[in-house]
């Protein structure tokens, strides 16, 4: 019996309700808007309405997977978060409810800063493996926070990604090599009290690199393609001159340096998404999938390699292969509207917006009515949190 490929059937992301430019953030900073749109390479954020959060977000990507497939056999939904709203209900058990998926799923919640999204998916394949006639629904979600002028501000940002993982898939084949690196770095970590995170900046992107090499090292020493049989890469997408800073250092230690600007035009159809959404966190690495296969190129039987990096820090480097008529189970127009749809805030209520450094006590709690999206964060009551439908 040949065992089946298995991989991702079908992908798509959603995001937040407002948009803020970062000329805008520059301008309240006094500082040169070029540091923002070249030096980091960041256009705009996108920044939840008070009636969002990382459920809304994830649901409304979920429901879009769930609305274009066959969803029978799906047994098992993992959702991917390191801005969760609770310590101990899984944001997908909301999610399950709001979709109204049948009671016979598991579902969980992982945890790994950036990194649990591709560690979603490595679990997601597991259960699949053994069980090829069921499916597993990702969602990977995220609200990126830092606190109010500090360095790390404009690299906030909003998103969530959901895939459907299952046997014989129509979109990518996950191939089976993948490498993995993990070190005890305090790079970024946010405490049990804290909305924004803490960071150690500079280090955080030297810390980004070593893993890479590490888990490089690891991909080929468990059977990964070489790096000249890899079309295209798709890194973690803090900001996203951090993935130019990466395949540069990846393309010197496999000794295939290229100048800078090169190495930035090598990465262009992998940054749209993220340019303009921020960090998303666990979703920011297939944020960067999804704009490279949203893009006018034809990626038929083309193999991706994939990075993903979560501060503290773990990560992984696996490939994927794209499958013949991937074209067909894009998202593309749904994936522009959105992103056309924010609406734009100024620096005022952006700083009203955001959330401030400490965790909300708040155990009553009524939203306004924001989100134009298809569900929303109704508020909390006696401490446990509502969710609803909008019927958009
Ligand atoms: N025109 C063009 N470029 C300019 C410029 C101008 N006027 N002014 C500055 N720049 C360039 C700088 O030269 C610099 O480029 P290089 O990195 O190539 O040297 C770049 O803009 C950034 O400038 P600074 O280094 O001065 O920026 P900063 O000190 O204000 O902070 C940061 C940058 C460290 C990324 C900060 O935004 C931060 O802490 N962000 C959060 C942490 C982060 O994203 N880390 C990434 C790795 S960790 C990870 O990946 C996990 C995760 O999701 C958090």
């Amino acid at each position: 019996m040949t065992t089946p490929a298995l991989g991702i059937q079908d992908i798509t992301f959603a995001t937040a309700h407002h948009r803020l430019d970062l000329d805008l953030l520059a301008q309240h900073l006094g500082i040169d808007p070029a540091k923002f749109s070249v030096g980091i390479g960041q256009e705009a954020m996108s920044l939840p309405a008070e009636d969002e959060d990382v459920v809304t977000m994830g649901a409304a990507a979920a429901a879009r997977i769930l609305a274009d497939n066959d969803v029978e056999g799906l047994r098992t939904l993992i959702f991917a978060t390191e801005s969760g709203i609770d310590q101990s209900k899984a944001a997908g058990v909301h999610v399950a409810a709001l979709l109204g998926l049948p009671a016979q799923i598991r579902v969980l919640e992982t945890k790994q800063a950036c990194y649990s999204g591709a560690g979603a998916l490595q679990l997601a394949l597991g259960v699949v493996a053994r069980h090829p006639e069921e499916k597993v629904l990702v969602i990977a979600s995220d609200v990126a926070r830092y606190d109010l002028d500090s360095p790390g501000e404009p690299t906030q940002g909003a998103a969530a990604v959901a895939f459907l993982v299952q046997a014989d898939p129509a979109l990518l084949e996950v191939e089976p090599a993948s490498g993995v690196h993990t070190a005890d770095v305090p790079d970024f970590w946010r405490p049990n009290h804290r909305v924004t995170a803490l960071v150690e900046g500079k280090f955080s992107i030297s810390a980004y690199m070593d893993a890479l090499e590490g888990a490089w090292e690891d991909y080929r020493a468990h059977g990964g393609a070489a790096f000249e049989e890899i079309d295209a890469f798709c890194y973690h997408q803090p900001f996203t001159m951090m993935a130019v800073k990466a395949h540069q250092r990846l393309r010197r230690h496999v000794g295939e340096p290229l100048p800078k600007a090169e190495v930035v035009e090598e990465l262009a159809p992998t940054v749209g998404y993220n340019r303009v959404v921020g960090n998303s966190y666990t979703a920011s690495v297939f944020l960067a999938l999804l704009a490279l296969l949203d893009g006018d190129a034809d990626l038929t039987g083309r193999r991706i390699g994939i990075f993903s990096y979560g501060s503290g820090a773990v990560s992984e480097f696996f490939s994927v292969r794209v499958l013949p008529g991937y074209r067909a189970h894009l998202h593309r127009a749904e994936h522009a509207a959105q992103l056309a749809a924010r609406e734009p805030v100024d620096v005022t209520r952006y700083r009203e917006l955001h959330p401030g450094t400490a965790v909300s006590a708040a155990e009553q709690q009524a939203n306004p009515r924001v989100t134009a999206g298809p569900y929303r964060f109704v508020g909390i009551e006696g401490g446990v949190r509502r969710y609803e439908a909008t019927g958009a």
